[in-house]
C-alpha cells in the first residue's frame, strides 16, 4: 500500500531545519524546544540528476581566478550617511538585506526616514503591517515627503509582483518579512516555511532584475516565531536596530555583510520628529551635565569600526544585604565581568566576594570592544573605595587572567579623540605606543601594564 503524503513537518524556528518528526534538540543547530509544526504542500519532486546534466539550464563556466575581472558593485548610495557606512558604501544592486530588531525600536521609522530623502529613485514601500494613512501619518511625524516613494499594504507574495511591476521601482521594501505569504504554501505567513520561501523567491527577484530588496524582520527576546534567524545565510547582509527602549539611542549594527565590514555602526538618537543621526558619539558622554566627581564614574575611549568616541561606565558595589551577593549587567557581558571580578579578588586583594555589583554603561549602549575592561576594573575599583575618578582622566585596557594590562588596537586614534575632546589623562597599556609621536598632544599619558598600577595612578 502506498504511503500517505506527509501533511506536516516540523521545523526549527532558530535555524529553519526540518525534521519529519517532533525532536526535543534539533539536530541542526543543537537547540532545544524549539521545533513547531506546520502545515507544508507535498514537494514538487526534486529534478533527477541526469536532468540537470542534459543541458536545458545554463552552465556556470569554471574560469581561472585571474581572468576574472574584479568590477565595483554598483550601488545606490542612500540619503543617511549613518545607514551608507554600515551597509558597507551604499545598498548594492541586486542584493537583499534583512534589517532585523525588536518590536518598537524604530525600524520602520528608520527606512521611511532614509527613503523619504530619496530624490532621484523610485521606492516601492510594501507594508503588511501598517495601513497607508498610519505610513502617511508617520511620515508626516518625521516631516517628509515625496513622490517618488510609493506605499502599499500587501500581505500576498504574488501581489507584491504585481505592484513591481505596476510601479517598476528602483528599490523595494517589504515591512516585515513575518507578514508575508505566498499563494503556493497553506501555512500562514510568519511560519518557518512561509518566511524562508517569501525570502528565496525575493531573493530571485532581487538577482534577477537588479533591484536591491530590503527586509524588515522581527525578533523578540525568546527567539520569535519565525524569527529572522532563519534567513541569515540566505540574504547578503543583515544588519540590526538595537537600544533599549528606556534610553533615546539606537545602534546600527551589521552582522553579516558580503560587501562591507561588519565592524561599522551607525548611531542614532530617536527624537520626537524621527531619528536623528549622531555624528559624534562622543557627546553621549559629553552631555554630561554635573561638575561635581562621583565615585564609581569612569571612561572609557572606545572604538567602534573605525570610529572612536568616548563613554561613561558606572558601577555601584555595595555590601550584599542577602547572603548570595548579586551581579547585574547592562551593556556589558556578564560573563566577563565575573572574570575582572575574580582578577580583583585573585591579583589586587580586593575582597568583593561579599559584595552586590552593578555595572552599567551610559546611553543604553552595549559595545564589544576588549579596551572596555580597564574602564569597568576602574570604575568598579572607584565604588569600592568610594573615591572619584578625575574629571579629566579617561582609560583604554584590555585586562588579562593575571591582572596584566594588554594592548589594543589603534592607540593613536583613541589617544587623539580623547586629546580632541579636552581630556586630561589617559591610562593606556604599557608598550602599546610603539614608537606613536605624542608630542604634539596636550594630553598626559600614563602607561600601566598591570590593575594594580592602575590603582595607584587614579587614586594615589
Ligand atoms: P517603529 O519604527 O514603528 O518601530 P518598528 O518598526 O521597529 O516596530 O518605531 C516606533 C517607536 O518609535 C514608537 O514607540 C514611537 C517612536 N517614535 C518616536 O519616538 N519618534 C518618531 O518620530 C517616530 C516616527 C516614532
Ligand atoms: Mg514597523
Amino acid at each position: 500500500m502506498a504511503k500517505l503524503k506527509q501533511k506536516t513537518m516540523w521545523f526549527c524556528t532558530s535555524c529553519g531545519a526540518d525534521s519529519p518528526k517532533w525532536v526535543g534538540k534539533c539536530p541542526s543547530c543543537g537547540d532545544w524546544n524549539t521545533m513547531v509544526e506546520e502545515r507544508v504542500a507535498a514537494a514538487p519532486a526534486a529534478p533527477s540528476a541526469a536532468g540537470s546534466m542534459s543541458g536545458q539550464r545554463p552552465k556556470a563556466v569554471p574560469r581561472p581566478v585571474n581572468m576574472i575581472e574584479a568590477v565595483d558593485e554598483p550601488r545606490y548610495r542612500l540619503p543617511g550617511e549613518e545607514f551608507n557606512r554600515v551597509l558597507g558604501g551604499g545598498l548594492v544592486r541586486g542584493s537583499i538585506v534583512l534589517l532585523g530588531g525588536e518590536p518598537g525600536i524604530g525600524k520602520s521609522t528608520l527606512v521611511l526616514q532614509s527613503l523619504l530623502a530619496f530624490r532621484t529613485r523610485r521606492v516601492l514601500y510594501v507594508s503588511g503591517e501598517e495601513s497607508a494613512t498610519q505610513i502617511k501619518l508617520r511620515a508626516d511625524r518625521i516631516g517628509r515627503s515625496s513622490e517618488n516613494v510609493y506605499i502599499v499594504c500587501e500581505t500576498v507574495l504574488e501581489n507584491i509582483y504585481e505592484h513591481i511591476a505596476e510601479v517598476q521601482p528602483d528599490i523595494v521594501v517589504v515591512d516585515s518579512i513575518q507578514t508575508i505569504a505566498t499563494e503556493t504554501l497553506d501555512s500562514s505567513a510568519g511560519s518557518v516555511s512561509q518566511v524562508r520561501e517569501c525570502a528565496a523567491s525575493l531573493l530571485r527577484f532581487a538577482k534577477e532584475s537588479g533591484v536591491p530588496v530590503l527586509l524588515i524582520g522581527h525578533i523578540n527576546k525568546e527567539g520569535s516565531i519565525a524569527g529572522p534567524k532563519v534567513l541569515e545565510h540566505i540574504v547578503d547582509a543583515v544588519l540590526q536596530f538595537e537600544g533599549d527602549h528606556q534610553y533615546a539611542y539606537r545602534l546600527l549594527r551589521a552582522i553579516k555583510n558580503r560587501f562591507g565590514s561588519t565592524s561599522e555602526i551607525g548611531i542614532y538618537e530617536m527624537c520626537q520628529r524621527g531619528l536623528r543621526e549622531v555624528s559624534n558619539p562622543s557627546e553621549m558622554l559629553m552631555s554630561r551635565n554635573t561638575d561635581d566627581e562621583l565615585s564609581g564614574v569612569s571612561t572609557d575611549v572606545t572604538l567602534e569600526g573605525i570610529r572612536p568616541f568616548l563613554i561613561e561606565v558606572q558601577a555601584l558595589v555595595s555590601t550584599a544585604a542577602y547572603g548570595t551577593p548579586q551581579r547585574s549587567v547592562t551593556g556589558y557581558d556578564p560573563k566577563r565581568m565575573n572574570m575582572l571580578l575574580a582578577v580583583l579578588e585573585k591579583r589586587v586583594g580586593f575582597k568583593l566576594g561579599a559584595k552586590d555589583v552593578f555595572l552599567n554603561i551610559a546611553g543604553g549602549l552595549r559595545v564589544n570592544d576588549p579596551a572596555l575592561d580597564l574602564a569597568v576594573i576602574a570604575s568598579i575599583l572607584s565604588s569600592n573605595v568610594d573615591m572619584a575618578i578625575g574629571r579629566g582622566w579617561c582609560m583604554t585596557g584590555e585586562v588579562g587572567l593575571s591582572g596584566e594590562i594588554r594592548p589594543v588596537t589603534r592607540i593613536e586614534q583613541r589617544i587623539t579623540e580623547a586629546d580632541k575632546l579636552g581630556l586630561t589623562d589617559i591610562l593606556i597599556p604599557s608598550g602599546n605606543l610603539k614608537g606613536f609621536d605624542t608630542s604634539n598632544l596636550s594630553i598626559r599619558i600614563h602607561e600601566v601594564s598591570r590593575v594594580a598600577d592602575a590603582f595607584r595612578e587614579l587614586f594615589g
